[in-house]
């Protein structure tokens, strides 16, 4: 089954390139721009992430992104995690950036998605993976910020399918960012928001209803809610969760608490991550076995997961069908 599940050709649709950010990448970087960073060696940094909940790993994932100042910087990030789809076989990955990370400290926002899209068009052309970008803006910073960043992003509209929402969520709801993504979706960007990760099901609620997802991050408080489930289940919004993280956040206690195998079973359209992979232990084949492991998923689950990640991204009908069909000659290839 281990064997099965890294052969299936996989899409990944929550993915913060920041949070793919290795530590031996953050020591080149730290010392080739000359940024002072809490950590003396690579085992020091391990040690360092442990977390106690989402804020606790967003203090460290925020000093780590200091590193990164110039187009190659974000280049170089952005094609670690490519070589990490290949090993993975990641044939098409959606990723998260965020600007406002590095346009706070003075980063103009050419010189990062200029460094994202040259390692994602290469990543084309010598593995045929394809991609799309999505930025995201922090919820702990005001509207008037992410309008500003909208308006920044306007001119790269062609590289950018769609906006998102991440960072801090507890107090800070959707409905703080309706104007913004009302702005964003008049100029045709795709929408969806990490909602339900940690905050209750009035967070999920704002994110369909203020916000207008088309899809949602995370979203595993769902299952607090009857009404919900069966609201999520009827329009089959898909869910991007990612177990790895939940469970480094302490969103569940361990693994045999997660509660995907239930919202798979209910009918959702489930979909696995990683999200910041280089923080919380692996990377999406990781993901995948630990659920295996730990919640008996069977071929049947995990073939679901899979299809549902292409059926739910942003690319056309007529590649989904291709990628698709690639998946189904692994199983056939697997079968019995
Ligand atoms: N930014 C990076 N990872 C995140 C997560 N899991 N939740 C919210 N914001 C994030
Ligand atoms: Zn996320």
């Amino acid at each position: 089954m281990i064997e099965f599940i890294k052969k299936l050709p996989k899409a990944e649709l929550h993915l913060h390139i920041e949070g793919s950010l290795e530590p031996e990448l953050m020591f080149r970087l730290a010392q080739k721009n000359d940024i002072e960073i809490p950590y003396k060696n690579v085992d020091d940094v391990k040690k360092a992430y442990e977390f106690s909940n989402l804020q606790s790993f967003l203090d460290i994932y925020y000093a780590g992104a200091k590193v990164l100042i110039t187009t190659e910087d974000f280049y170089d990030l952005t094609w670690d995690y490519i070589l990490k789809c290949v090993k993975n076989n990641i044939i098409h990955t959606e990723i998260f950036f965020d600007p406002q990370t590095h346009t706070s400290r003075g980063i103009s926002f050419e010189t990062i998605i200029r460094g994202i899209k040259e390692a994602l068009i290469d990543a084309n052309s010598k593995f045929g993976i394809t991609s799309q970008i999505i930025m995201c803006f922090l919820r702990h910073l005001s509207q008037d910020d992410a309008l500003k960043t909208l308006d920044e992003a306007l001119p790269f509209k062609d590289d950018i399918i769609g906006v998102g929402l991440d960072s801090s969520e507890l107090g800070n709801p959707p409905s703080k960012f309706e104007d913004v993504f009302k702005k964003a979706e008049k100029e045709g960007f795709k929408l969806v928001a990490h909602a339900g990760e940690e905050a209750d099901i009035s967070y999920i609620y704002e994110a369909l209803d203020l916000l207008h997802i088309h899809r949602m991050d995370h979203g595993v408080q769902s299952i607090k809610s009857d009404e919900l489930m069966q609201r999520l289940k009827e329009e089959q919004i898909p869910l991007t969760v990612c177990p790895n993280s939940n469970i480094e956040l302490k969103v569940f206690e361990n693994y045999k608490e997660h509660n995907i195998k239930k919202l798979l079973d209910f009918g959702l359209n489930i979909t696995v991550n990683s999200d910041d992979p280089a923080y919380f232990k692996g990377y999406l084949n990781q993901n995948f076995i630990n659920l295996y492991e730990n919640l008996e998923l069977s071929k049947k689950d995990i073939i679901k997961l899979v299809k549902n990640s292409f059926n739910s991204s942003f690319i056309s009908d007529e590649l989904k069908h291709e990628y698709i069909k690639k998946v189904e000659e692994v199983v056939r290839l697997y079968k019995g």
